[in-house]
């Protein structure tokens, strides 16, 4: 069940490529729905958003359990102490943009929602349509700010990251890649 130097458990690779895939999809979808307002969108990102973070959760403490996996090869300390600090931004920003997300929507008026499943109810502004009563606007507009930079941060940090999975796999050529894909490298 734990991850070794020459094999990673099918928890760890699940888990990483559930999460990481799905963040790679909110973020796109994010900026694009943001950016040209396709409001049909915001529903369909913030349900499958919220139901991430049960996920997220998991991985958190799986991690927290089981270490960092140790690295698959030898390399240099700096970019090994790189890596880690790559690592912690990602898994640190995959919790701060579910619940931003929540506190952005939830706190602003909109209610939250999973696919139709009514978790808190909007507050809409009887006296202007299509707009909402904010249950605390201050805190609601800071979540948004802080949703907004921690998808640059994390998406800055997952080039760094693809550009480290990338070396490793075709400069290095070591299993690094490999075994967050599931194979046993020894
Ligand atoms: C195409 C996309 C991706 C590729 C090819 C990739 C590849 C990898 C590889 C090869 C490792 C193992 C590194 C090692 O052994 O030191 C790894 C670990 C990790 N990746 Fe990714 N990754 C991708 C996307 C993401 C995304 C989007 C996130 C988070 C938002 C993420 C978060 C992490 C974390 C936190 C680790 C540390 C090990 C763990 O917790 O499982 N990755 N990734
Ligand atoms: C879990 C991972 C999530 C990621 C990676 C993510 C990512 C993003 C990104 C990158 C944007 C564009 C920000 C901008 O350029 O202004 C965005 C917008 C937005 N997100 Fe998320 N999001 C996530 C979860 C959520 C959740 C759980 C909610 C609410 C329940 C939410 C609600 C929103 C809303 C309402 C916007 C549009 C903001 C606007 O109109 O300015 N997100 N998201």
């Amino acid at each position: 069940m734990s991850d070794s130097k020459t094999k990673l458990s099918g928890v760890s690779v699940a888990l990483h490529w559930i999460v990481g895939l799905t963040m790679i999809v909110l973020v796109t979808v994010g900026v694009y729905m943001t950016d040209y307002k396709v409001y049909a969108l915001y529903p369909i990102h913030k349900s499958f958003g919220m139901l991430i973070f049960i996920v997220v959760l998991m991985r958190v403490i799986w991690r927290l359990k089981q270490g960092w996996p140790e690295a698959a090869s030898e390399y240099k300390t700096w970019e090994q102490s790189l890596s880690r600090v790559v690592h912690w931004v990602l898994i640190i920003a995959t919790v701060v943009m579910p619940i931003s997300g929540m506190l952005m929507s939830g706190l602003g008026g909109y209610g939250l929602h999973i696919f139709g499943l009514e978790l808190l109810a909007a507050t809409p502004n009887p006296d202007e349509a299509g707009k909402m009563i904010p249950i605390n606007g201050p805190l609601a507009g800071t979540s948004h700010e802080v949703h907004e930079i921690a998808g640059k941060v994390m998406f800055a940090a997952f080039l760094l990251h693809l550009a480290g999975a990338l070396k490793h796999h075709f400069i290095d050529k070591d299993g690094t890649l490999k075994r967050m894909l599931g194979k046993d490298i020894s």
